[in-house]
């Protein structure tokens, strides 16, 4: 690749790759590549077959929490590039996987994908269509596009996630897992209020695999206390 040379040391095993600053090239892309091109989960993950590095967020989750493994019917909200489903099939090559996302998705077996916005209202029943099930994993990473205002941004992607838990609370099997992306400060109180009524835990987790400089935080949910218990103690 022209503009980039390597084994000038300083990296791991002297391979840390350094970016010339090509004169088109703006700096912030320039410390973007320089990033990625020195990033040890890009590298495993382009070993290893994944479509992109958050998948060892989803694996570092489920070392954690452990909830692939008996996950049968799942929604993968914001599936694109599909990292996540990917670490979904290879956990449990049996699991139907419905994925949804604003942006195309290259096909993966075993997953329907819709590409559409999930804030649509046709969203949730498009999903459980192509699930052909009741969920018992719902996993949102979806994030809003950044606008720079720390602010906003925050709000926009707890937005998001407010819709995934309230999916996840509408559709979930009794026992069944949410995990969702949040920004640093975690679930707002709303969303963790929501939470802790429908789910027997309530943690929240920073993989190691999510960046530290980035505010990016998840919030795993599991067992779901199921809806017909709860509406009766409401009567
Ligand atoms: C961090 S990426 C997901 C990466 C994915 N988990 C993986 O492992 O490959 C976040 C995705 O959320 C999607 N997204 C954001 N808002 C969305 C919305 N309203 N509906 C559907 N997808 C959305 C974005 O288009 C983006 O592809």
């Amino acid at each position: 690749m022209s503009g980039r040379k390597g084994g000038s040391g300083g990296g791991r095993g002297g391979l840390h790759e350094r970016v010339k600053t090509a004169r088109r090239r703006t700096a912030s892309s320039t410390r973007w590549l320089q990033r990625q091109l020195n990033d040890p989960y890009v590298r495993r993950a382009q070993a290893e077959g994944y479509r992109s590095r958050a998948a060892y967020k989803l694996l570092e989750l489920d070392e954690k929490f452990g909830f692939l493994k008996k996950a049968r019917a799942v929604v993968d909200l914001g599936i694109t590039p599909g990292g996540w489903s990917q670490v979904v099939r290879k956990a449990n090559p049996r699991a139907k996987v419905a994925g949804i996302d604003l942006l195309a998705c290259e096909p993966i077996e075993g997953v329907a994908i819709l590409e559409m916005d999930f804030m649509d209202d046709a969203a949730p029943d498009a999903l459980l269509g192509a699930l052909g099930a009741a969920p018992d994993l719902v996993i949102s990473d979806m994030a809003a596009n950044t606008v720079g205002h720390p602010q906003t941004d925050h709000l926009r992607t707890i937005g998001l996630a407010e819709t995934a838990a309230d999916f996840a609370v509408q559709t979930l099997q009794p026992g069944g897992t949410f995990v969702a992306k949040v920004f640093a400060g975690g679930a707002d109180r709303e969303l963790l209020t929501l939470l802790k009524t429908h789910f027997a835990s309530v943690k929240h987790a920073k993989p190691p695999a999510s960046r530290k400089g980035s505010p990016e935080l998840y919030v795993v949910a599991q067992g779901f206390k199921g809806r017909a218990e709860r509406d009766e103690k409401e009567e």
